[in-house]
């Protein structure tokens, strides 16, 4: 069946779900299981971009919408993807699963996981599709990798996680974006933003964690670009974390938007035997020479899964809605995922240890409740300010 797809915002991202629609199409061959129908987007020239790119890319002109509710009225829809800022994704989950659509949704599922509930509790009272795109956990390449992982084929039982990240804006906006630096648009800073794609690839790659601890900060409280002016931004840009694992696994996790100068990143998974670089794509055990992750995870290769995660995730999405497979990326994973990141915040604000499963029932909510202080200020805000 060809699904009628909206896309709700056409910022930054969109173009990769575009280029996941077209490469769909060419791993299922003749077979069109999406027709892009509409955007909606308040800003015009954004989505007249989109809709350009969409007719070269895909054949096909979709329709444009200044207001998503004018869209949903008008149109005859089947799903949309929300492609929009954290704060808005409750809120027009919503309305979508109202006018009985399928959802994908981004990365992170919500702004709080108060909100990721609802959207999965109301998708399930609708009996409505719902997964949430998250790239770091899908594609060929990545699913080889986890199998290969659990077979325990590259390092043996895994027993340390490195996990580290700092990026240098200058004193500006990840990906030229201010709302990614306020509470009450984004939730947490980059350490959220970053951070759910790595807490997501670890849950699946050495499975659930614990419990966490974590101490975060904001290195640079006034952030300004050219574009957008001065900004006194509220989130934090340095998170420096250790977590553990239910398997005994100890990890060690950081991510920085506060870095001058140059960055710095590498991703280790150390095992009984050997470890496995994902910045270096080697795996190397004792005694042996370091081997290419590609050579190795080969074996593990399943060809039915496309090659590109943005492709994945919308075959996720159609399977669900035509009552096949259970989604990788779904939204109690993506709740999961996010609920690491703020049991490390959390553990910030009070100095203790925080069980992630306090943060998913909602017992230890400290650090959400200062985002949700922070949401009203912007319910409304103009996107082309702070997009
Ligand atoms: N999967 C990934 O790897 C990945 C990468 C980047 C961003 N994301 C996620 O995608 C989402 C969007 O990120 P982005 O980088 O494209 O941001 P962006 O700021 O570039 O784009 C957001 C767009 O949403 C539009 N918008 C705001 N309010 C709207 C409304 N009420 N109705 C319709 N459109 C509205 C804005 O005008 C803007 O064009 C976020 O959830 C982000 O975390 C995912």
């Amino acid at each position: 069946m060809t699904m009628k797809l909206a896309f709700i915002g056409t910022g930054q991202i969109s173009g990769a779900h575009l280029n996941g629609l077209a490469k769909l199409n060419e791993h299922l061959g003749t077979e069109r299981p999406y027709e892009l129908a509409a955007l909606a987007d308040p800003r015009a020239d954004a989505a007249e971009g989109l809709a350009a790119a969409a007719e070269k890319k895909l054949g096909r002109r979709p329709a444009i919408y200044s207001d998503y509710r004018t869209m949903l009225e008008a149109e005859s829809l089947d799903a949309a993807a929300l492609l929009v800022p954290h704060n808005l994704h409750w809120s027009i989950a919503r309305d979508c699963l109202d006018a009985g659509l399928h959802l994908q949704v981004q990365k992170p599922i919500a702004i709080t996981i108060a909100d990721g509930r609802r959207i999965i509790d109301y998708a399930r009272d609708k009996k409505r599709a719902m997964v949430v795109s998250e790239p770091s956990v899908l594609g060929r390449n990545t699913r080889a990798f986890f199998a290969a992982m659990r077979s325990e084929a590259l390092v043996g039982p895994p027993t340390m996680l490195l996990d580290y990240a700092v990026t240098t804006l200058g004193g500006g906006f990840f990906m030229g974006t201010p709302w990614r630096h306020l509470k009450g648009m984004a939730g947490a800073g980059w350490f959220l933003d970053h951070g759910v794609h790595r807490t997501h690839w670890f849950l699946e790659a050495l499975g659930s964690v614990e419990d966490a601890f974590g101490l975060a900060k904001t290195f640079e409280p006034v952030r300004r670009d050219d574009k957008h002016g001065e900004f006194s931004v509220d989130n934090e840009d340095c998170a420096m974390t250790v977590l553990r694992f239910a398997s005994g696994v100890l990890g060690h996790f950081l991510v920085a938007s506060a870095g001058r100068g140059a960055g710095f990143g590498g991703v280790r998974v150390y095992g009984a035997q050997g470890v496995a670089d994902l910045s270096g794509g080697t795996a190397q055990r004792d005694g042996e020479a370091a081997r290419p992750l590609g050579e190795l995870t080969a074996p593990f290769r399943d060809e039915s899964i496309p090659g590109d995660a943005m492709a994945h995730s919308f075959l996720e999405l159609h399977q669900l809605a035509s009552g096949g497979a259970q989604p990788i990326s779904s939204g109690e994973r993506a709740l999961e995922a996010l609920a690491i990141i703020y049991a490390c915040l959390e553990a910030s604000m009070t100095g203790r240890t925080t069980p992630i499963a306090d943060i998913l029932s909602g017992a230890a909510h400290l650090y959400e409740d200062s985002i949700e202080a922070a949401r009203p200020q912007w319910t409304d805000a103009e996107p082309i300010h702070v997009s």
